[in-house]
């Protein structure tokens, strides 16, 4: 049997990672600030995440939703404790896409309605619902295809404002990414967000707060949508949650209530999932983690600006997009193949960073080196191209 081939792949297989570093077959060590998609949280194979789930799995991996599991209930506490969201409640799942379908799910129970306002160049995962509030034709299959989802454009105030002006009473929900990850590190102005949360009190819409990229600390707050100062109604989060583990989740507003059987899973909420979970926040709390996102992500904004040839630094702690002009167009494919450093990508010739939340500053330095060392070569190479 041969594998479906839907991924385009780097050639390189990875066997052993340690914080921010993985290593290839071949015994090359390569800087990650990739996180393999902002996924690992507090670094590769962290010994208390290690301890954790290996203590767990000791005991017991996995039981159904049949019965009680105090370790939800004690993640429920600890992600009260860390995001500051206390009096929410926690529903589990196991991926971001699941996430968001659970939540536009229940903001639709919850007011009766169908409608939804998406954000042009949103990224919300594959699922069935997911997949409709995205902005990628590509993804979207003929059976996803659905007149209740509107697109409006990112950060517009007044579209914003006319759409509801005229649909409000009809809308049950709008999901936003606080800095929009796929679509290339667009981050939502404050004055955006407080305006979703006064028309959706207004007209009785939900808002959810799609945090599964941007959210668990990468902002440099818990959720980056905290920037506003305003509480969405949902909250999905996944990626560094689990810090590789795959775990995933909604956080819900406490007058939205639940029914028996309205949401459900077989595997979420897992014993196992939820030793990950919770080893994740323990060690973002212990090593202040959300502090270095915010110092690491200053520094490297502040020296990627120095940088000429780049253009339009942008995002905020950990989750930084710079635009890479064509003449140094390979700069992404060459701090890969020739300094082992992983970045990621958003189209078009946008690079993207999302380390763990723990990069050291000397990680830092030793990207901005490659990359003006990388950006110097391009443009020798050209030179010569041309004479
Ligand atoms: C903002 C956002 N939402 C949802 C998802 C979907 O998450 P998953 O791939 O875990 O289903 C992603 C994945 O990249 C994402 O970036």
């Amino acid at each position: 049997m041969n594998l479906f081939d839907v991924y385009p792949l780097n050639d390189v297989t990875i066997v052993k990672a340690k914080g921010s570093y993985v290593w290839d077959d071949n015994g090359n060590q390569y800087l990650d600030l990739y996180g393999g998609h902002a996924v690992i949280s507090i670094g590769h194979t962290h010994p208390h995440w290690v301890k954790r789930i290996e203590e767990q799995l000791e005991k017991i991996a996995f039981y159904s939703n049949s019965i009680k599991i105090p370790l939800q209930q004690e993640l429920a506490k600890k992600l009260g404790e860390v995001s500051g969201k206390e009096d929410y409640q926690l529903f589990l799942c196991n991926s971001g896409a699941e996430a968001n379908e659970n939540a536009l799910k229940l903001a639709s129970f919850h007011n009766g309605r169908k409608k939804i306002v998406a954000f042009n160049k949103a990224f919300h995962g594959r699922t069935s619902l997911a997949v409709s509030v995205t902005d990628n034709k590509n993804y979207v299959a003929p059976v996803n295809e659905t007149d209740n989802v509107t697109f409006l454009p990112y950060n517009d105030e007044a579209a914003l404002q006319e759409h509801f002006d005229r649909h409000g009473n009809e809308i049950s929900s709008v999901i936003i990414e606080g800095m929009q990850g796929v679509g290339g590190i667009n981050v939502a102005s404050e004055s955006f967000l407080k305006l979703i949360r006064a028309l959706c009190d207004k007209y009785g819409a939900v808002y959810i707060a799609d945090s599964v990229q941007c959210g668990y600390g990468r902002s440099g707050k818990f959720f980056s949508h905290d920037f506003a100062g305003v509480n969405a109604d949902i909250y999905s989060m996944a990626k560094g949650m689990g810090n590789g583990f795959p775990v995933g989740g909604i956080i819900i507003a406490p007058h939205i209530q639940a029914k028996h059987f309205q949401l459900g899973t077989t595997f979420g909420g897992n014993h196992l999932a939820c030793a990950a979970a919770l080893a994740v926040l323990e060690v973002m709390k212990e090593e202040k983690l959300m502090g270095n996102a915010v110092m690491v992500g200053k520094y490297l904004r502040e020296e990627l600006s120095r940088i000429p040839e780049l253009k339009n630094i942008r995002g905020r702690g950990l989750m930084i997009g710079f635009d890479v002009p064509q003449e140094i167009g390979a700069l992404k494919k060459n701090l890969l193949a020739n300094q082992k450093i992983f970045t990621g990508e958003a189209k078009p010739n946008v690079i993207r960073l999302l380390p763990s939340l723990a990069l050291k500053k000397k990680d830092a330095e030793q990207f901005i080196e490659a990359v003006k060392e990388e950006i110097e070569l391009q443009k020798a190479e050209r030179l010569m191209l041309n004479a």
